[in-house]
Order: structure tokens, then C-alpha cells, then sequence
């Protein structure tokens, strides 16, 4: 047989890739009772060891004959439910460990050599719901591939200078639910290595938006500050955050929305200012957004219009929630010039009496319509005709709707939804209320040639009044017919 280089490349390629699985796959565990109260068992990467209500001396035990073995490669360590104060410097040496998590431990300290030795491996470290007060920097320093760090549900007073400096490959940092009040200006330098794509700041007790520290994240994708005390926000507070995609802000105190406020977030898609206190949204507010952002979320606010001369130049608007505001008259022009993108739109629990008959007539791509739990009594067909094409879902329950003619578009809209094979929307039961005897009926039971609406423009002819009924006959079989209807 001749000598072929090809074929004895591929071999050796072969056998390098034997070596490598089998150095994966020779993953073992030590004997249990070696390890106990933890246990162990072998996943596709490395070992999974998991070490629950136990307490530091078992853990160091188990630690021990883990390092016994050769070569050993932890792919997950979880830590839960222990009584471990603190974790003391060494007790990962020797090991590898990709993923720890030391969860709802009472962990108060991390020594300096605790997380040093297994720095080169660590890409993810989850220290949530423990009682750390302050970011345990010097035993971070050295994780030169973490890639997320949770800190979740610590007791964190503050982000002092350098938190997490040495981290210089962090793409996620969570630490919602602290208790930070004050954020140093350089809190974030030394990981701004152009890495940091995500940062959870919610569920604290800021009262600012922290401008000068997050100045350096440029390449930050998302934002959350949502469920702190932040009272306002000006022009500049978001100047460095140029590559910012999504920033949330809900549930704060945020009584204004003022001119210019994102105008250097021109990346952004998503913007959440829900549940804040918000009287006012200039009209010059969302400049800078115009290119990118469709999603824009305003409910559980104080607004008592919609703030149309803000949105007026998101042209690529899909997604506008205003629900629960103030909001009672809705201006014939409250969606012109943007709402031709918008698919998605809310306005249920508001205090709308009135719609104006062109009110939808720009909304071209509306799918979802909101309108539940308003004050209409009307709803006739020529507000809905320029949408009900493309409409898939309307709410108008809990509305005092009052049984006419106008509302026979529902039934027909319904109909051919349910041809469709969309029942999405039957299944909601919406009522109006028959004026002469105050009764209810689903709207789309509603007796239409009893009450003389014969065709399709029936409701016109009616649409600023009532049916004029005859209490005769027709009344009785009305009834009859709705008393069958139900019952079916
Ligand atoms: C936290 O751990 C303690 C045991 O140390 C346990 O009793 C408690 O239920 C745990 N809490 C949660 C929320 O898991
Ligand atoms: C809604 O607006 C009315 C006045 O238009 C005001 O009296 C009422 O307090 C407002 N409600 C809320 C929840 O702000």
C-alpha cells in the first residue's frame, strides 16, 4: 500500500477528535458518599454538581473529593439553600468551574482568593438572593471570561468607583433588586471594554438616572431601571448610550417626559415608560427615534390626551399602549401622520365617551384594537370600516353600549373571523344594553331585523339616535328569540 498524506491527515484528525470527546465524555463522578449531601451526575459537557440545605463543612468536604479526581471538569457547581456566610479564599483550587451559582445562601463575604483560582473557566456567576451589601470587587477582579454576573436580590447599598473593574469580558450584568441609592461616576469603568450588552439596574432606590456612569456604555443594548424612585429625566441623561436598543423606565415617578430627552438613542426599538406618574409628554420628546423605534409602551399613566404631536414623527411606530391614563377625548386627528405602521393599539381603561368618525381612518396596518373598559355608548360602522380588514382582535367589553343598528358590523366582523377559524374573539362577551327595557345582549345576538335594521346601512341612517321601537309583537318575538338564543 502507497503512502497517502490525505488519508493519513484524516486519521490523525480522526484521532485528535477521539481525544478531545473522550476527554469530555471521561467526565465521572466521585463515589456519592464522598460528597455528601451533594450530589452528582454527568452531562454532556462536564459534571453537575448540585449542593443543597447543607452548610460550609460539607461543601469544602465535597470540594475535597472533587479535587481528587483528575481532570475533572465542573460544568455546573449550584450552591442553594446553604448556610454559607462566607466563601472562603481556596475553596474552588484546583477545579474547573464553568457555571457557579450560589444562590439563597446568606453569603455575606467572598474572600479575595475564593473565585481567583477558577477565573480562567468561570463564564457564568449567579450570587443572587444572598446578603451581600457591597460588590465584592476584589474577588471579581480576576474572572477574565465571565461572560454574565448576577447579583440579583443582594442587599447592595451603592456601586462605588471600579465595581467591576477586571471584567473585562461582561456581557450581562443584573442587579435588580438591591438596594442601590448612589452610583459612583467611574462605577462601570474598567469593563466598558466595548462588552457590556446588558445591564439591569431595576428594583433599586435611584432617584436619577446615573448619566455620568453609564456615559461609557456604548455598546449597551438594553437598559432597565424600571421599579426605582427615578423622578425625572432631562436632555442628556442618555448622551453615551449610542447603541442602546430597548431602555425600560416603568414604574418610576416620572411626572414629564421633556424635549430632546432620548435624542441620542437613535438605535432604540423599544421604550418603556409604563407606571410612571406622566402628565405631559413634549412635543418635541421623542426626537431622535424616528428611524428606529416601534414599540413604545405609556400606560399606567396620568395622560389625558393622546400626545399625538410627540408621535407624530415615529413613522415606524407597530406597538402603542396607552392604557389606564386619563385619556377622554380622543381629537379627530389623534393619529394622523404615524399610525400607518402601528399593528398594536391600546387604550383600554381610559375614560373615552366619544370616537370621531375618521378617528382609525390612518391606521392601515391595525391588527389588535383595545378599547375595553371605556365610557363609549356607540361604536357605529363607519369608525371601524377603514380597519376591519385588517383587524384581528378589537376588545370593546365593558363599554355602556347601547344596543342600535350601528353595531351590527360587530356580528358580520365576527362572522368572518370565525370562518377564519379565529375564535379568539367569540369567546369574549360583549354586551350592549336594549334602551325600552334595560336588558342585555351579547352584541352579536343582538335581534338586527327586529329592530329594523334591514341591510348593511342600516346603521347609518340611525347612527345618531336610537331604534325607534314599536312595543308591540316585534317586542314579544325579540325576546323570544333572544330567550332561544341564549338558551342555545
Ligand atoms: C432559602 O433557603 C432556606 C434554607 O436556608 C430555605 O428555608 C428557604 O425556603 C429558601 N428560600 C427560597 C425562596 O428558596
Ligand atoms: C382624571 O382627570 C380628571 C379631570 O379631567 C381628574 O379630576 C381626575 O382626578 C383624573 N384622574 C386621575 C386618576 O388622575
Amino acid at each position: 500500500m502507497k503512502f497517502n498524506p490525505i488519508k493519513c491527515c484524516h486519521l490523525w484528525l480522526l484521532w485528535a477528535l477521539i481525544v478531545v470527546v473522550k476527554a469530555q465524555t471521561s467526565q465521572h463522578c466521585p463515589p456519592p458518599a464522598s460528597i455528601k449531601p451533594c450530589s452528582c451526575s454527568v452531562k454532556k459537557f462536564g459534571l453537575d454538581i448540585i449542593c443543597e440545605y447543607t452548610d460550609h463543612g460539607h461543601i469544602s468536604t465535597a470540594m475535597t473529593a472533587l479535587k481528587g479526581q483528575q481532570n475533572t471538569i465542573i460544568f455546573y457547581l449550584k450552591l442553594r439553600h446553604n448556610n454559607l456566610p462566607k466563601l472562603p479564599g481556596f475553596i474552588f483550587l484546583g477545579l474547573i468551574v464553568q457555571h457557579l451559582t450560589i444562590h439563597n445562601s446568606t453569603l455575606a463575604a467572598v474572600e479575595e482568593s475564593s473565585l481567583s483560582s477558577i477565573g480562567k473557566g468561570l463564564t457564568q456567576l449567579d450570587l443572587s438572593q444572598n446578603s451581600l451589601v457591597a460588590v465584592p470587587s476584589a474577588a471579581l477582579a480576576n474572572l477574565h471570561s465571565l461572560m454574565i454576573l448576577n447579583l440579583n436580590r443582594n442587599k447592595i447599598k451603592d456601586l462605588r468607583s471600579r465595581s467591576f473593574a477586571g471584567l473585562d469580558t461582561l456581557e450581562t450584568l443584573n442587579l435588580y433588586e438591591n438596594k442601590i441609592t448612589t452610583i459612583d461616576q467611574d462605577a462601570f469603568t474598567g469593563l466598558d471594554d466595548r462588552k457590556l450588552k446588558r445591564l439591569n439596574l431595576g428594583g433599586n432606590l435611584l432617584t436619577d438616572v446615573p448619566t455620568v456612569a453609564l456615559a461609557s456604555l456604548d455598546v449597551l443594548k438594553k437598559l432597565e431601571m424600571q421599579e426605582n424612585k427615578i423622578s425625572s429625566i432631562t436632555e442628556g441623561n442618555f448622551a453615551g448610550l449610542k447603541g442602546l436598543d430597548s431602555l425600560v423606565l416603568s414604574h418610576n415617578q416620572i411626572r414629564e417626559v421633556p424635549a430632546r430627552v432620548f435624542s441620542h438613542l437613535t438605535q432604540m426599538n423599544s421604550l418603556e415608560l409604563d407606571g410612571n406618574l406622566i402628565t405631559h409628554v413634549d412635543p418635541d420628546a421623542f426626537i431622535g427615534l424616528e428611524e428606529n423605534l416601534q414599540y413604545l409602551r405609556l400606560g399606567d399613566n396620568n395622560l389625558h390626551s393622546v400626545p399625538s404631536d410627540a408621535l407624530r414623527r415615529l413613522h415606524r411606530l407597530r406597538h402603542l399602549d396607552l392604557r389606564s391614563n386619563n385619556i377622554t377625548i380622543l381629537p379627530e386627528d389623534a393619529f394622523t401622520g404615524y399610525g400607518d405602521s402601528i399593528t398594536f393599539l391600546n387604550l383600554q381603561r381610559n375614560l373615552i365617551k366619544h370616537l370621531p368618525p375618521m378617528i382609525f381612518e390612518n391606521l392601515n396596518s391595525l391588527q389588535i384594537l383595545n378599547l375595553q373598559n371605556n365610557k363609549l355608548t356607540h361604536i357605529p360602522e363607519e369608525i371601524t370600516e377603514t380597519v376591519i380588514d385588517t383587524l384581528t382582535m378589537i376588545d370593546i367589553t365593558d363599554n355602556p353600549l347601547i344596543c342600535t343598528c350601528d353595531l351590527q358590523w360587530f356580528s358580520g366582523w365576527l362572522k368572518n373571523l370565525q370562518d377564519k377559524d379565529d375564535d379568539i374573539m367569540s369567546k369574549k362577551r360583549t354586551v350592549c344594553t336594549m334602551i325600552p327595557d334595560n336588558r342585555e345582549y351579547a352584541v352579536q345576538n343582538i335581534p338586527l331585523e327586529k329592530m329594523g335594521c334591514v341591510g348593511k346601512n342600516a346603521g347609518r341612517v340611525s347612527s345618531s339616535g336610537f331604534v325607534t321601537f314599536h312595543p308591540s309583537l316585534d317586542v314579544i318575538q325579540i325576546f323570544l328569540t333572544v330567550a332561544m338564543i341564549m338558551l342555545l
